[in-house]
């Protein structure tokens, strides 16, 4: 006895991995997070699929029916928004159908953070610059681990990702700029990545609060931070070592002079 758990990918339903779209349209029971998984994609599912929405679900509701179905000896699959792993609440999920005796096999998808990145251009980490990329949110109603506050991250100076955030910013401004941020550092935010109604906003950590105001941006937001934004940056002399002809490794030997 097996559950699927899919990631969905950002919301343009072409993201969705091949393995996660042929397992969607086998399925007997398509079970979704409505609120933020695209229905074209769910719509894939063949005819005759039982349909769950689950955004409105308690927990034990939603596992229970999973439990039932899969014992009647039905194809359920799961599908969450992005990639499951980040943000997903799936172990409380997998704890009840392991509790119940049913396995669960983990099919990754195309999480918001990236398809932010590809959305702004952005690569995440410029060799010299930054080679780290924090995931993470802010603190808000929901508590983050005493040593994961954003101020004490962000003195890493790297690349932030903040999912779950869009409310908080001047929080988020206030801790980037404890850890020593300048003002003019590059933020990206992308609102519904995409989707067609996604919104692109460039601004920095000192004009990010009013940024969102001004674009009426307060929830599915993707809040990127650091230097790696830049959008100059492609004029500027980072390299990678991996295209150094100096450089080799083992799919290619150096060039000599
Ligand atoms: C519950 S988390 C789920 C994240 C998801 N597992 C992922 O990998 O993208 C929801 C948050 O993800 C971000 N998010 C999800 N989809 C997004 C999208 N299409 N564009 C921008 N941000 C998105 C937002 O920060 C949103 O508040």
């Amino acid at each position: 006895m097996k559950i699927h758990i899919i990631g969905a990918g950002p919301g343009d339903p072409d993201l969705v991995t091949v393995k996660g779209l042929k397992l969607i349209e086998q399925a007997d029971v398509v079970m979704y997070t409505d609120s933020l998984v695209n229905t074209e994609l769910i719509n894939k599912a063949k005819q005759g699929a039982e349909i769950i929405k689950t955004a409105g679900m308690h927990l034990e509701e939603m596992v229970d029916m999973m439990i039932n179905r899969v014992k009647a000896g039905k194809k359920v699959v799961r599908v969450h928004t992005g990639d499951s792993a980040v943000f997903g609440a799936i172990m409380e999920q997998i704890a009840l159908l392991k509790e119940a005796g049913i396995d669960v096999e983990i099919v990754p998808g195309v999480s918001s953070v990236f398809a932010s990145a590809a959305v702004a251009g952005a690569e995440l980490t410029i060799p010299d610059l930054t080679q780290t990329v924090i995931l993470t949110r802010a603190e808000g109603r929901t508590p983050v681990p005493e040593r994961e506050k954003l101020k004490d991250l962000a003195k890493h100076h790297c690349t932030i990702a903040l999912f779950l955030s869009a409310t908080l910013t001047k929080k988020i401004v206030k801790e980037f700029l404890a850890a020593d941020w300048h003002e003019e550092t590059p933020v990206v935010v992308v609102y519904k990545a995409t989707w067609p109604d996604e919104k692109v906003v460039r601004t920095t950590i000192g004009k990010l609060d009013e940024a969102m105001r001004v674009n009426g941006i307060r929830k599915q937001a993707m809040i990127l931070a650091g230097w790696a934004l830049d959008p100059s940056i492609h004029e500027k002399e980072y390299r990678s070592k991996l295209y150094d002809k100096e450089f080799t490794h083992s799919f290619r030997k150096g060039v000599k002079a």
